[in-house]
């Protein structure tokens, strides 16, 4: 037996990603986004509403990060996900959030999550999806193999879980994409 649940915006897993840009006067801002991902072979989609502060500075800068949250900070990722700077300037010293320049883009960095992709915006399409190009990966050393390559174990990324409403860390490794499907060759 399975049960309809009509329509929904449920996807499995979806990303909890961390947009991260620099306000009008330079303060840095972030704000929480699930409905996003990769887009064609080397940019990012971010389904944004237009009035959020991050909209805006993306719009002005040209520029934006996005983190990966981790389970270790899924209290400030949150955070960062139900105030906005429109109302909170200092929402992210406020959630005790550590900032530095991005190398690549004119957007800021957070410390607390180790992985981010720095990106400058390509275009906003009709619907006003963000597409940003993927201008740099950049990753904390602390979620590094010995040959320094990422290994997403150390990382505990979380999921949002759009079902429930809650955040679920991402699991261990069960396969290998494009090579265990040939066992079925
Ligand atoms: C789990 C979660 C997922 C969210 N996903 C999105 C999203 O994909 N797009 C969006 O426009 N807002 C999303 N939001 C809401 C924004 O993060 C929120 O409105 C935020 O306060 C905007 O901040 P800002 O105005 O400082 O940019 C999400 C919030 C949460 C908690």
């Amino acid at each position: 037996m399975r049960k309809n649940f009509g329509k929904k915006t449920w996807l499995f897993p979806c990303p909890v990603l961390i947009v991260g840009t620099y306000g009008i006067d330079g303060v840095p801002n972030a704000m929480n986004a699930a409905w996003g991902g990769i887009y064609d072979t080397n940019q990012i989609m971010l389904c944004l509403s237009d009035d959020h502060a991050t909209t805006k500075n993306i719009l002005r800068n040209k520029a934006f990060t996005v983190s990966f949250a981790d389970a270790a900070h899924v209290t400030e990722a949150d955070y960062v996900g139900i105030v906005s700077a429109n109302k909170v300037p200092d929402k992210l010293q406020r959630a005790g959030l550590h900032v530095s320049k991005a190398e690549h883009v004119n957007a800021p960095l957070i410390e607390e999550f180790p992985v981010a992709i720095e990106c400058s915006l390509d275009h906003v399409n009709e619907d006003g999806i963000v597409v940003g190009n993927i201008v740099n990966v950049t990753a904390d050393e602390s979620v590094l193999d010995e040959k320094g390559n990422l290994d997403i174990g150390k990382a505990n990324f979380v999921s949002y879980n759009s079902a429930a409403h809650d955040y679920r860390v991402l699991g261990n490794k069960v396969g290998n994409a494009f090579s265990d499907g040939k066992k079925l060759m």
